[in-house]
């Protein structure tokens, strides 16, 4: 049916129409009014590709779908710290969404990476807040570019697939501010999404489909958000709580029962109409806006965009390891080296994860074909183990080991079957296949001379490590992956990629081993007691040893940097870090670096990281080409999230600049003093002695009534800083009574 160019006042509209408009028609589109030629759009997944079912639309199914360019996922794209290069592939989806007649995609999910045995991890982007609210906001840039919509998800806090449609996860506020939820504020404040999707989970008991706090308080008053918030699919657990919590559009439809529903709240008074019109206007601003592209949906260069899977993949795989052999390193492969492939994964890829996410490609490369097809000639392969760990390995092992030995290098393929990790489950440890490493085991027993290149959406442990003198991380690369790979290996490209989560050395090692995923049950609970050391912040802060430390990645060519400088402009909330360095390539091929600003609080009221990102910046320098690079950190990146204040504070003081290729290869680092904002809690009877002490106003009276009162014993008054006031007055110490208190109190109040 047609559509209206121009939006339909909520006004012309009766109350069983305004509920009608706020939950979805069916599966994939939004209500359609006849009476007022009001159309439906489409919201289809997201994120790396387009998912548009080629069935009707009206039911749930993660069958056939139209072909899309299956790009690298988030774990791919978050490891090329690239934000021109993810808005240029966001873009691409853009342009693919709109030429399908689709409004919105249903990405990016930028949750963090809490535990790397979630399932969905492949879906995100980082361990790490900072770097995935850019890789996020540079992916709804891209999409926005095309005049569709994005869908910012899963909101908030959905870490892992274990119960996520009714797990409370049990989060302090300071945590939510500074780790769960910051991705989700720098992509709402800088690119507004046309959509943002709430998650299946509670957060603190709440679900988030009808959580005012989250919904309104944080995500329009706080953050500005202007547009639409639309459940996951089958979030709402109570219709009319979620319209006046906020969410604006439930998908999937629901037969009318939550129309139903939502009529008879508004009736009974317990829902207010206007907070449906709230909800009905949006959904009307949001297939208004929809429509240009509609009428004009154009088309999109599936060859081009395949061309730019292929140059993502590369530029978000990161080489772990080089180490030379023989004294010299085996990647790039040396020209004319004779070259064995051993693993299947290298002739049937796995190059994206399994749920809602799941593209019909275009076109798939796998790895021996592209290598054959550059090489001009087929190149030696012994498939090593089977995907599913057959009974056949055994014999297929020992081809391996015959194939490879004829070679200078082996090239040895391994990675996750696709059976062990997707959406809606999480995976119970780290590991690869034994018959996997049982390959590489008796391959490099035979030929020591071994690249592994590993294809998982989630990280894998490596005890294996030392067997391989080269180890290429690709994660799912997208259906480019294999050609990309090809062009790494043989240094057609790069690998450009830097590490967007830690590699740990063993599953115990990890920040919330045993809280993960939580307690079973109903209601189920999963306890988030690691706080804020999430990722690197644990593994920093405790001094851990890891495998390969957040930031990591080799490239072809080397870098150095000079001492970092740091200045300072104004004071507390208007602070600014001025920070320069200068970076040099200093070998002698074209690459590309990341330099990875950290910022440090030594002394701080609370605990605080060891180090936190706050600043990167991707160079791209010839040989002998240097470049000053500069970040100017502000307020926000040196603050914290004030648990009593409950906003964010700089608290003055020394900061720890650190710049460096990793979190683990500081290059350089400079102190830098801030002049901080006042952090005092007002004071009452409750306030500690000792808080009462360090107050600028309270300080100078509570010791002027302690010299006047009777002296304390020495050993109390060891012991007095940490009690409440209320408690020296009752107990009578340093000459403080119930009433001498309330004056007190009335005094420092009075006195600001
Ligand atoms: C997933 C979302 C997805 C939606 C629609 C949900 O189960 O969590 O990420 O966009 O389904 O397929």
């Amino acid at each position: 049916m047609a559509s209206h160019e121009t939006t339909t006042p909520v006004a012309d509209l009766t109350l069983e129409e305004k509920a009608a408009l706020v939950s979805g028609r069916d599966f994939w589109r939004t209500a359609q009014l006849e009476g007022h030629g009001l159309g439906s759009i489409m919201l289809t997944d997201g994120p790396h590709g387009l998912r548009k079912q080629v069935a009707d639309p009206d039911r749930i199914g993660l069958e056939a779908a139209v072909p899309a360019t299956c790009f690298p996922t988030a774990a791919t794209l978050g490891s090329t710290w690239d934000v021109d290069l993810v808005r240029r592939v966001g873009e691409a989806l853009g342009a693919q969404t709109r030429a399908n007649q689709v409004s919105v995609l249903l990405g990016p999910g930028v949750n963090i990476k809490r535990s790397p045995l979630c399932g969905r991890n492949f879906e995100y982007v980082s361990e790490d807040p900072y770097l995935s609210g850019r890789i996020g906001a540079g992916l709804v840039a891209g999409i926005q570019s095309a005049g569709v919509g994005a869908s910012l998800k899963h909101f908030a806090a959905n870490n892992q697939e274990t119960d996520r449609m009714r797990v409370s996860a049990e989060v302090d506020e300071r945590t939510l501010r500074e780790i769960y939820l910051p991705a989700f504020e720098h992509v709402v404040t800088t690119t507004q999404p046309w959509t943002v999707m709430c998650s299946y989970n509670r957060i603190n008991g709440v679900h988030a489909s009808r959580d005012p706090w989250l919904l309104t308080t944080v995500l329009r008053e706080e953050w500005g958000f202007e547009g639409l918030v639309v459940s996951d699919w089958g979030a709402v657990v109570d219709a009319p709580d979620s319209v006046a919590a906020g969410l604006d559009l439930e998908m999937p439809g629901t037969a009318g029962r939550s129309a139903a529903a939502i009529v008879a709240a508004v009736r009974s008074g317990r829902l207010a109409e206007a907070d449906l019109d709230t909800a009905a206007t949006r959904v009307l601003a949001l297939v208004a806006r929809a429509q240009p592209a509609l009428a004009e949906p154009g088309t999109a260069d599936l060859d081009a965009h395949h061309v730019l899977a292929r140059e993502a993949a590369a530029a978000g795989s990161v080489l772990l390891a080089n180490t030379p052999v023989d004294g010299a390193p085996l990647l790039p492969l040396a020209p004319g080296a004779r070259l064995a492939v051993v693993g299947e994964l290298a002739r049937s890829p796995r190059y994206q994860g399994a749920g809602s996410s799941q593209v019909t490609p275009t076109q798939v490369d796998d790895l021996l074909t592209a290598l054959g097809e550059r090489l001009g000639a087929d190149v030696p392969f012994a498939p090593g183990y089977t995907v599913d760990g057959g009974d056949a390995d055994a014999a297929l092992r020992e081809d391996a080991v015959r194939v490879a030995s004829g070679a200078d290098v082996v090239v040895v393929f391994l990675g996750l079957p696709a059976a062990a990790e997707s959406e809606g489950f999480d995976r119970t440890h780290l590991d690869l296949p034994a018959n996997q490493v049982a390959a590489l085991e008796a391959v490099a027993a035979a030929n020591p001379r071994v690249v592994v290149v590993l294809a998982n959406g989630g990280v894998v442990t490596m005890p294996w490590a030392h067997r391989a003198p080269a180890i290429l991380e690709t994660w799912l690369g997208g259906q480019a992956a294999g050609s990309a790979i090809a062009d790494v290996l043989l240094g057609l490209r790069e690998p450009g990629g830097r590490l967007a989560e830690t590699i740990p050395h063993r599953l115990v090692d990890t920040p919330s081993f045993g809280a993960f995923p939580g307690d079973p049950g109903r209601p189920g609970t999963v306890r988030y007691g690691e706080g804020v050391l999430v990722g690197y912040r644990w593994y920093d802060t405790r001094e851990m040893d890891v495998a390969f430390p957040f930031g990591h990645g080799l490239g072809y060519t080397r870098f150095e940097f000079a001492s970092p400088t740091a200045t300072v402009t104004g004071a507390g909330r208007d602070v600014e870090v001025r920070v320069a360095v200068r970076v040099t390539n200093t070998g002698t091929r074209t690459g590309s670096e990341v330099v990875q600003v950290y910022i440090a609080d030594p002394e701080s009221q609370v605990t605080r990281p060891t180090r936190e990102l706050k600043g990167f910046a991707k160079v791209r320098l010839e040989p002998g080409e240097s470049r000053e690079v500069t970040v100017t950190l502000g307020a926000r990146d040196l603050s914290y999230w004030h648990p009593g204040l409950r906003r964010w504070v700089v608290e003055g003081g020394a900061f720890r600049i650190e710049v460096g290729a990793s979190s683990r290869d500081l290059r350089g680092s400079v102190e830098v003093q801030v002049d901080g904002e006042p952090l005092w809690l007002p004071l009452d009877e409750d306030s500690t002695l000792g808080e009462w002490r360090v107050h600028p106003v309270g300080g100078p009276l509570v010791e002027r009534a302690l010299a006047a009162g009777p002296a304390v014993d020495a050993g109390l008054a060891a012991m007095i800083d940490e009690m409440p006031m209320r408690l020296l007055a009752s107990f009578g110490i340093g000459g403080f009574d119930p009433q001498s208190l309330a004056a007190l109190v009335a005094e420092a109040q009075a006195a600001g």
